[in-house]
């Protein structure tokens, strides 16, 4: 499977330069369909941000180089698609695209895309495994309690009811299942924790509540890079004990988060983020990448997934200056967080020179 997180294109070219953006994401699209060949790819959220209001079109558009290699593609909604109160007409779009293999399976719950996807073995009609893909809604209304809403309790108990009746049918056994999720889940929080006042080049600053403090990834961190602090919903409902409760998922995966592409494992349960695989939305330098996710059927309680660069395609961007276009994620942030440094330090410098001239007089 391979996996773009947020590509926040909105399909509108007034500038050269929105030209090239969105050139540059296509190469990626299209070299990486390519090189790594899945079996099929996954849209992580904030995909089609507000542009010129024809979400059929764009969405077209977006996916031509999944769709021209003949690979089917499905996709999570991220909170810039309910942004744009088009949800109905983006659902619409997917579901419509013959090469997506979307849907809403329950309308009558909360969110405007949830469904499942299953597997079968490859010597009987058996379901071998399960893919989850689960509406993370909006912004919170309520910003005392949370930034960011949340996977609502009506939407866990469908997923339970659906994973176990999955079960049933496998004799009682859980079927294993990866979960794909625009908003990361509470518990993501697990893998940082607070950074010394010396580990202040690979700490990030907290989010919301967190905002105060700074912090760096733990020992729950197995792979990749943290560039940022989760901005997952700051009110838990319960989402991730009800994975371990059902006992189906081995991995969860995530976009939102554009500067991260670190793996974690939190309670045995593999999480992954997908950093940004477009130049359209905030990010750092040309690190914008994709996320392969592989299960085998000889162990499907286990899976293997990885990163992989623009550069390390060999593709050159267009749409960044020299600086960027060269730099890598932890290049980018020293050179950020030494920019501050710098400036803080001029900034201290000019005070204590006035205070002196101040005191002269
Ligand atoms: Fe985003
Ligand atoms: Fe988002």
């Amino acid at each position: 499977m391979l996996l773009f997180g947020d590509l926040h294109e909105p399909c509108v070219f007034d500038t050269p330069n929105d030209r090239a953006r969105f050139h540059d994401m296509q190469l990626l699209m299209e070299t990486a369909v390519k090189t790594l060949k899945p079996d099929l790819c996954v849209l992580m959220g904030d995909t089609y941000t507000d542009g010129n209001r024809d979400p059929k079109g764009n969405i077209a558009l977006i996916t031509k180089p999944i769709t021209d290699a003949g690979i089917p593609f499905a996709a999570v909604l991220g909170n810039h698609e309910h942004d744009q109160g088009t949800e109905d007409k983006i659902v619409e779009a997917y579901v419509s695209n013959p090469n997506c293999l979307c849907f809403n399976d329950d309308p009558e719950i909360t969110g405007d895309m949830n469904f499942n996807l299953t597997i079968q073995a490859s010597d009987s009609d058996k379901t071998a495994f399960n893919l989850w893909f689960i509406d993370s809604n909006n912004c919170c209304e309520d910003r005392s309690v949370s930034i960011y809403d949340w996977v609502h309790e009506d939407q866990i108990a469908w997923y339970e009811r659906k994973a176990n009746e999955l079960k049933e049918q496998n004799g009682g056994k859980p079927v294993p299942a990866i979960l794909f999720q625009h908003t990361p889940v509470y518990e993501e929080r697990n893998a940082y924790r607070l950074a010394k006042p010396w580990e202040l080049y690979p700490s990030v600053k907290g989010h919301g509540k967190r905002a105060n403090k700074r912090y760096v990834g733990n020992e729950c961190v197995t792979d990749g890079y943290v560039g940022e602090d989760p901005c997952a919903p700051e009110y838990n409902p319960g989402q991730f004990e009800s994975w371990k409760k059902t006992g189906d998922v081995i991995g969860a995966f995530f976009g939102h988060d554009h500067l991260n592409d670190f793996t974690c494992v939190v309670d045995g349960i593999t999480m992954g983020q997908c950093k940004t695989a477009g130049f359209r939305c905030f990010t750092d330098g040309a690190r914008s990448c994709v996320r392969i996710v592989d299960i085998d059927e000889r162990d499907l309680t286990k899976l293997e997934t990885k990163v992989v660069h623009y550069k390390e395609l060999g593709l050159k961007c267009t749409c960044l200056g020299p600086l960027l276009r060269n730099f890598n994620d932890k290049q980018y942030i020293t050179f950020v967080t030494t920019a501050h440094i710098a400036a803080a330090a001029a900034t201290a410098g000019a005070v204590a020179l006035a205070i002196k001239k101040f005191k002269k007089k």
